[in-house]
């Protein structure tokens, strides 16, 4: 939530705070902001609405070669110029993300030695706490306001007395960093350094950044100098970008058939003419599933999405008990684990604030932990016992799809590679599995080819007001993900439902028209997904069904049955949901279109939750 940036250095700063809030502005886009250094001292200009609509309201003449930016996702107060960061107070000038939680006690406080917030913000708070303790040292002002801040937080603060030179701290949330020609730049997602540099690191938390033109020092609280290990990325920016995409999520959803085939080629090996999973890179230990007494999984959204596809896996090979937990439930329901559990978190940031603390509580109860994560050097990749990493590249759009497919990847990989050294599948099968898992990028390819099917399909849909998935086993799982898509960029009301469930209760919501998404590519429950289909038409629903080729001579598939039918190129049904969840994705794509939203930012939602 929000994306904050900083720069010092020998370009014009508010250049490069824009172009990196407009590369943040997945993270946030209701409000934006920057401060920047000049001869007049600390000047700040913000704007509600998107980056865009500030650069507008910085006169051309500003000259600086140091500031602060930000896009904010409004979490305490509205959406006002008054709430959009950088927040001041006296000396002290900063942008923030994350949620102070005791800052109503510290208002209170501070309101007694005659300091009142103008806005309705938690960050204002911490700029009146710092100001009043800044005398003179900005290290000692900041290791006195971690002790009294609660909550989670990165910072950039400007002194005004300490020209050009820019103080970070953080705690929860992210920020990484990088030295450059051009200067010195912090910011909360690598996306916006790329410009500058692949090689980057992370700020260690509780850790203060100095940044100078010319350097950028790290200490501990203590003033101990900290050298954080350098990471760097192999993508370039254009991976960050369009490519002549109209939206970033279309883009996405067109480099699945890359990100999946990124994210297996590391890991297999090509051993007596087999094919098989091999996780010697990734350093996972084939005991760590041996020893499993019992596993879960837990994530938010979509990543909680890949997960129950995951434990259908893992269950049918491996025959170890799994559940699927959300992790913002789970973290508050006093789970019952012990060192013989394997916690398994799944996230595309890799910094959502329910599913790091999920990770968190399940290490304190001593529980081992595998992350499967996509941002490199992450919180959770960090914290995790164990790191998976997809290598989906940047995922920019709010609705999450490459990332998806390539968490699915992992689980089928890691449901095979355990299946394998457990004697639970032979090689043969493994490798049998694996050559279906290695088709999956180009059967992906084919499904793309059909967009304009899906373009022409979606128009059905535009004026729907609900819509509901229905599928059975993994296609249930797999509805759950279709839902969650079309609902956030489209706005339609939508619901996804096991088949079987729809007549304890769903089934009186469907009427005349009402549009049925029925996923039947599993052959064993393909018969009675037919029989749900066939109850929601005789109660008028327009369905578009989608079978898998493999199952197209199945009786039960008689003409006429359905509005609209889309087959996936013939697999083994395990490997099903990959290329269901495109044309689901499609359909959420074209429909959000034709309906004239925001694709990409959809309302009230922000890429990456770094909040409860
Ligand atoms: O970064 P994460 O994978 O942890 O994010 C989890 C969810 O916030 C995310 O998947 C969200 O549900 C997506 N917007 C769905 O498309």
């Amino acid at each position: 939530m929000c994306g904050i940036i900083g720069f010092t250095g020998y370009i014009d700063a508010k250049e490069v705070l824009l172009n990196g809030l407009a590369e943040l502005e997945y993270r946030g886009y209701d409000s934006a902001g920057i401060a920047v250094c000049t001869e007049r001292g600390i000047e700040t200009f913000k704007n509600v609405g998107k980056v865009a609509s500030l650069r507008n309201e910085i006169p051309a003449e500003i000259q600086s070669s140091c500031g602060i930016g930000h896009t904010r996702w409004a979490t305490h107060g509205g959406v006002t110029k008054t709430n959009a960061h950088p927040h001041s107070c006296g000396k002290v000038t900063l942008i923030h993300n994350g949620i102070i939680e005791n800052y109503h006690e510290l208002a209170n406080e501070l309101a007694k030695e005659g300091r009142i917030a103008q806005s309705q913000t938690d960050t204002e708070v911490a700029a009146m706490l710092l100001d009043s303790l800044y005398t003179g040292d900005p290290y000692a002002a900041i290791s006195e306001a971690v002790k009294r801040l609660t909550g989670a937080y990165a910072f950039c603060i400007l002194f005004a007395d300490q020209k050009d030179v820019i103080y970070c701290i953080r705690k929860g949330s992210p920020l990484v960093a990088c030295m450059a020609e051009e200067g010195a730049v912090i910011a909360s997602d690598m996306v916006a350094l790329l410009r500058y540099s692949k090689e980057y690191f992370v700020l260690p938390e509780y850790n203060i950044a100095k940044l100078t033109k010319n350097s950028i020092m790290v200490t501990d609280l203590y003033g101990n100098t900290v050298t954080p290990s350098m990471l760097s990325v192999n993508w370039d920016m254009s991976a960050a970008q369009k490519n002549g995409f109209k939206h970033y999520m279309l883009k996405e959803i067109h480099e699945q058939p890359e990100s999946v085939r990124l994210t297996i080629r590391p890991r297999i090996k090509r051993e007596n003419g087999f094919v098989l999973p091999d996780f010697s890179e990734d350093k996972i230990p084939d005991d760590l599933f041996m020893n499993a007494g019992r596993i879960i999984i837990t994530a938010c959204g979509t990543a909680m999405h890949a997960g129950l596809v995951g434990r259908i896996l893992i269950e049918r090979m491996l025959r170890i008990p799994v559940t699927v937990e959300i992790a913002s439930e789970f973290r508050y329901a006093d789970p019952i684990m012990d060192e013989r559990s394997l916690v398994i978190v799944v996230s595309q940031s890799g910094e959502t604030a329910d599913t790091l603390a999920a990770l968190r509580l399940a290490k304190e109860k001593g529980a081992k932990t595998l992350a499967i994560v996509n941002v490199k050097g992450s919180s959770i990749s960090r914290e995790a016992d164990y790191c998976m990493y997809t290598h989906a590249g940047p995922e920019i759009a709010v609705a999450s799809t490459k990332a998806y497919t390539a968490q699915l990847a992992v689980f089928y990989l890691i449901a095979l590679r355990f299946a394998m050294a457990a004697g639970k599948l032979s090689d043969k099968q493994v490798s049998e599995y694996m050559n279906e898992l290695e088709a999956v990028p180009e059967k992906i390819e084919k499904i793309l080819k059909k967009r304009d099917v899906i373009k022409e399909l979606s128009k059905r849909l535009t004026p729907a007001s609900d819509l509901f998935f229905i599928g059975r086993g993994l296609d249930y799982a797999l509805s759950c993900e279709g839902s969650i898509k079309l609902k956030e960029i489209t706005y339609i009301h939508s619901e996804a439902y096991a088949a079987g469930e729809l007549k304890h209760g769903t089934l009186s919501l469907i009427t005349g028209g009402t549009p049925v998404i029925a996923l039947g590519t599993q052959k064993d429950v393909f018969p009675k997904l037919i029989s749900n289909v066939k109850e929601v038409r005789a109660r008028g629903a327009m369905v578009i069904l989608v079978t898998n080729e493999a199952n197209d001579g199945d009786e039960a598939l008689e003409k006429g049955i359905c509005a609209e039918h889309l087959v996936i190129p013939a697999c083994k049904d395990e490997f099903a949901p990959f290329l269901a969840a495109v044309y689901l994705q499609l359909i959420a794509y074209y429909t959000s279109s034709y309906r004239g939203l925001d694709v990409d930012q959809p309302r009230n939602l922000a890429k990456s939750v770094t909040v409860e």
